[in-house]
């Protein structure tokens, strides 16, 4: 979740460095840190700041250091060893100075060799893992940084995006990866490395994926890229479609509400070109390739993390329902450790935003090592659960800067209601339940925009709510995820205790807790389980509760019994979690604003948690 960002080239103002670490800022730091070689002088200087990029950028401009230089790296730092110090924010270097590195990811085996390089007599500064390789590589270094790069990852154990320069050998920059993302973008008389597309875009729109144990040595005019061994590899340069405009705010105040207000078009995204009306089918060409195996699995798990994981969960009730595949939902940091019954007619569905989820990604290894089936459903093209997957298919949201999760759920779930129908059609679903889901589908766009004209009774509904400290949120079968979810947004950007529960499950001891200061959102369609809710909201205003309903248009009896509602248009009981979710993001959204919270930063959260 740390970002990087690195380059060589005819640029020298260290400024460009500054502006594209900027662009990384979404994803969540608590320091950063910059060195750049200069060229006049011979050395390398560095200045690393806890807080913002703005503070960093601060301590640039006041100190005496030339500003020019080439290659330079930047980086923004999450803590996870070591506290948020100045010393151990990134870049780290070597005894004398010689070797500045960057660093995304853990080395696991850092106290051995801490241990062992202070006996050779290395002197530490830090309190970091990070340190170590600068040491390693100082270790092996004769004056080629890639070689002693190669000998020193061969010692370390752990995850790395690894992005080192050296004064001694410093017309290069060298790199490395294992299983955290970087990539080369590769520019005019210019090579980047970033660990995020967003970083390279506006200078280049051609990148290069760096995959696990590869080495990319890169001068302003090439690259090349070499396994461990240093053998030489060939690599394919993609083309990236996001524009910067499209990283921006759109006029909105904040990227989550610009991003909430684009969940109709994640929608229509995901759909386009994929619905095979007449034949109640859906054509994913992601799938193309595994199409028969597919055809004979006979248990599917469906894993994620976090917002993702209630995407997974609502997956499996419809894939269960619809398709009749045996499913199991778990999230990544719970599964990997258990001992699934697995056998070869047993596929996994991974359901990530940023392909980058290290949970999710450690999941997805453990499966393929044992010759299943993995299928991804992912919305960063190129990402590394997109790699490593056999096959998948793209959520197609378009970048997320927010750091909680909402377009990209809403892109989820449709892209799951794709692989519902395509693996029920596979199976015993009638052409006549395809042609249900898939018109129904075709309505969906239009029925969200509808929750969004909304906005402004929602906002005067987080206006009576906000001063509440405690929530429930309800919900049965598909809105049970729905019900996780809503209160997962609403505590994480703005901070007031939320939790999210089955209906069922309240007399089981949430309703303990219910007074009149604790309101429940119950999320309640005309489906096959609205009599159920019901009654759990009898139980609810019996003890004095407050009770804001999501309900079906139409529903007037429902007014009668709770203190306030939001409509949703009609639509298939499995679409509703769709559109349930829609007013539990403005809902969350517009508390979290009202309450002056930073939302689109939420304090001690990441975008993309890529350590475990
Ligand atoms: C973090 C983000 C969440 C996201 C989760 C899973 O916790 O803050 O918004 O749902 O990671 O991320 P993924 O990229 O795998 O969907």
């Amino acid at each position: 979740m740390c970002g990087i960002f690195g380059y060589i080239g005819q640029n020298t103002n260290i400024e460009l460095g500054l502006n594209a670490l900027k662009r990384l800022e979404y994803r969540g730091y608590d320091s950063a840190g910059a060195a750049w070689f200069n060229d006049e002088k011979k050395e390398i200087f560095y200045i690393k700041k806890t807080g913002r990029i703005k503070s960093l950028e601060e301590e640039i401009n006041k100190s005496v250091f030339p500003k020019i230089g080439n290659p330079f790296i930047f980086h923004t730092r999450w803590a996870s060893h070591g506290g948020i110090t100045d010393a151990n924010a990134h870049p780290h270097y070597d005894c004398h100075k010689n070797i500045f590195l960057v660093h995304n990811g853990i080395v696991e085996n850092y106290r051995v060799l801490k241990q062992r390089l202070s006996e050779e007599g290395h002197k530490f500064y830090s309190d970091t893992d990070t340190e170590i390789i600068a040491h390693l590589i100082e270790k092996f270094f004769k004056g080629n940084l890639e070689e002693a790069v190669m000998s020193a990852l061969k010692l370390i154990e752990g995850t790395y995006a690894l992005v080192v320069i050296s004064q001694k050998d410093p017309n290069k920059i060298v790199a490395a990866r294992k299983s955290s993302p970087l990539l080369i973008g590769v520019g005019e008389k210019e090579n980047i490395l970033a660990s995020d597309a967003s970083a390279v875009i506006g200078r280049t729109k051609k990148v290069v994926y760096l995959n696990d144990d590869e080495v990319a040595v890169l001068t302003p005019n090439d690259f090349n890229i070499f396994n461990l061994d240093n053998i030489k590899k060939e690599k394919v340069i993609d083309e990236i479609d996001w524009d910067l405009e499209e990283a921006q705010k759109g006029g909105y105040k904040h990227f989550m509400l610009k991003e909430i207000m684009e969940e109709p078009e994640a929608i229509q995204n995901a759909i386009l070109g994929r619905l095979i009306e007449d034949d109640g089918n859906v054509k994913l060409g992601g799938l193309d390739s595994v199409e028969s195996r597919l055809r004979n699995i006979e248990k599917l798990f469906l894993i994620g993390c976090g917002t993702a994981s209630f995407a997974s969960q609502v997956g499996e009730y419809m894939i269960e329902e619809y398709a009749g595949i045996p499913c199991e939902f778990d999230i990544g940091s719970e599964l990997r450790y258990r001992k699934p019954i697995l056998d070869k007619k047993t596929a996994a569905i991974f359901v990530s935003q940023s392909g980058e989820t290290a949970d999710t990604l450690a999941t997805l290894k453990e499966f393929k090592n044992k010759g299943l089936l993995t299928l991804g459903i992912t919305n960063v093209v190129g990402s590394s659960q997109a790699r490593e997957t056999d096959a998948g298919v793209y959520t197609r949201s378009g970048p997320e800067i927010a750091v909680a999760s909402t377009k990209a759920f809403i892109g989820q779930l449709t892209t799951l209601i794709l692989f519902t129908v395509y693996l029920g059609r596979q199976r015993e679903m009638s052409l006549v339940m395809g042609k249900r889901i898939v018109s129904e589908l075709v309505k969906l766009p239009d029925l969200a925009n509808q929750i969004l004209k909304t906005d402004s009774e929602i906002r005067r509904l987080a206006e009576k709510y906000k001063k509440y400290h405690n929530f429930f949120f309800i919900g049965r079968k598909y809105n049970y995820p729905i019900a996780l979810e809503g209160a997962l947004k609403l505590k994480e950007i703005s901070y007031l205790h939320a939790e999210g529960t089955a209906g069922g499950e309240l007399k089981h001891g949430p309703l303990a807790l219910i007074d009149e200061n604790v309101p429940t959102i119950a999320i309640c369609p005309s489906d096959s389980v609205y009599e159920k809710m019901i009654s759990n909201i009898q139980e609810i205003k019996a003890r004095k509760g407050l009770v804001l309903a999501i309900a079906t248009e139409g529903n007037e009896e429902i007014k009668k019994i709770v203190d306030d509602v939001i409509y949703i248009p009609k639509t298939l009981e499995m679409l509703t979690p769709i559109l349930t979710t829609i007013p539990l993001h403005l809902f969350a959204y517009h508390i979290a604003d009202l309450l002056g919270r930073d939302i689109d930063k939420p304090k001690n959260l990441a975008k993309s948690v890529t350590i475990e």
